[in-house]
């Protein structure tokens, strides 16, 4: 919520829906995202605070990729290189649980986002696309990190990566 707060241009959820799911809706997901190879959230912590997260899940369309979401660091810490800690170990739990590649959707005039992507590797893939979930009709384009290089050999490969999105982070 601190996110949604922060930034909501930077993503589809709001921060009125967020603030309505009740707190066992809140525990059931860290549950879930707390362990398996399907699902995880990486939290930034400063003392009791959390002051950055990351959301890594199996899309169910491109279930041999992961999806990165929910990207976000407090404004105290940006530019202090906590951005880069969060996703290196975002991706590192991708390789550990063999995925083949990373996936994200980020708003194309999201300057830094954007640019932290390139330099962890990601490249653009498609064109803007408007997420049908997102009350503000934000566009957001795909980029993609390649984590195996025979499987991204295959012809396929880029059309399994922009397999269609679905609403599983969180
Ligand atoms: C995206 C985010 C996690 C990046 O963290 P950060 O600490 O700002 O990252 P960095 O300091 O490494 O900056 C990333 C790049 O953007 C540049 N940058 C930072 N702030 C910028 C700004 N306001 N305008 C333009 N460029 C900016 C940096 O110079 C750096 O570029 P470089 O890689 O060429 O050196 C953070 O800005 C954030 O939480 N933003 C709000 C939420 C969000 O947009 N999440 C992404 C959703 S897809």
């Amino acid at each position: 919520m601190a996110a949604l707060a922060d930034a909501p241009g930077s993503f589809w959820q709001t921060l009125a829906d967020e603030s309505a799911r009740p707190p066992a809706d809140w525990r059931a997901r860290a549950l879930r995202n707390s362990a398996g190879d399907a699902h995880a959230t990486f939290l930034l912590e400063r003392g009791n605070e959390p002051m950055g997260m990351v959301d890594v899940h199996q899309p169910s369309l491109a279930p041999e990729f992961r999806e990165l979401a929910a990207m976000w660091v407090a404004p105290a810490l940006r530019g202090t290189g906590a951005a880069d800690a969060l996703l290196d170990v975002a991706v590192e739990w991708a390789r550990t649980v063999s995925a083949i590649g990373v996936r994200l959707w980020v708003v194309p005039d999201n300057t830094a986002a954007v640019r932290i992507y390139i330099r962890h590797g990601f490249e653009l893939i498609g064109d803007p696309e408007s997420d049908p979930d997102d009350p503000a009709g934000k566009v957001y384009v795909p980029m993609l990190l390649t984590l195996d290089k025979e499987e991204a050999a295959l012809p396929t490969f880029l059309a399994r990566a922009l397999a269609p999105w679905t609403d599983e982070s969180g």
